[in-house]
């Protein structure tokens, strides 16, 4: 989704809206300083766990009625689809105790984080801006594209399509408060997509960064 390589890992990371994704405990197990905030982590494992388990037969319900909304490549089946996610939720709950004692795992929520500016190298939201475009409006876009620039050196944002299919109605006005803000914005091309015709990124290097 952000086309890391290995120097782009080096540094302290913010995810932002991870969720119950294993993106910080397999980063973690690799040696890499990742910190994950989303309001969810104010639960326990177990609710989290319980919840998952509570939603999961509606989740791929959802993904079997829009199948023709999604690319099955690299994922191949609904089934696939079900099977990585839980694997990928087993994952980070089997890490979550142990990240929360290491304040990897931060009950935080955009607009605004209680971090000093600067303090990340690199800040990923992935599932969150642009795709909740409805349910997010564009000046809560505009405030947590900012709050993410402050906290962070460069930001990455996936996917730039909003839910339904279509490019977010909010990206060209978020591309130019950046950049009149100073940053330096750029659109790039992943090697992932999955949401059909999603497979570009948002990269913000910050105007001092
Ligand atoms: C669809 S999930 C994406 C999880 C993960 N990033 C991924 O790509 O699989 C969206 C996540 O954003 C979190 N979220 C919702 N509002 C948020 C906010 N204001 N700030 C940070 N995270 C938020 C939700 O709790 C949820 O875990």
């Amino acid at each position: 989704m952000f086309s890391l390589t290995g120097a782009d890992m080096v540094g302290r990371i913010l995810g932002c809206g991870d969720g119950p994704a294993s993106f910080n405990a397999e980063a973690t197990r690799r040696g890499n300083k990742v910190v994950s905030c989303d309001p969810i982590y104010t639960f326990s494992s177990s609710d989290i766990k319980a919840r998952i388990a509570a939603t999961y037969e509606q989740v791929i319900e959802q993904a079997r009625q829009n199948q023709n909304e999604f690319v099955w490549e690299a994922i191949t089946s609904v089934e696939e689809l079900g099977q990585i996610r839980m694997a990928a939720m087993e994952a980070f709950l089997d890490d979550y105790p142990a990240g929360m004692i290491e304040g990897r795992y931060l009950n935080l929520q955009l607009p605004s984080l209680p971090f000093p500016d600067g303090d990340f190298d690199l800040a990923l939201c992935s599932h969150l801006l642009f795709l909740y475009s409805r349910q997010l409006d564009e000046a809560f876009h505009h405030f947590s594209l900012l709050e993410l620039c402050r906290v962070a050196k460069e930001v990455r944002v996936f996917p730039l399509f909003a839910l339904g299919g279509a490019i977010s109605p909010h990206l060209d006005g978020s591309v130019e408060m950046l950049r009149a803000a100073g940053h330096q914005v750029s659109i790039h091309r992943v090697n992932y997509e999955f949401q059909r015709g999603a497979c570009e990124m948002l990269r913000i290097q910050r105007a001092d960064g």
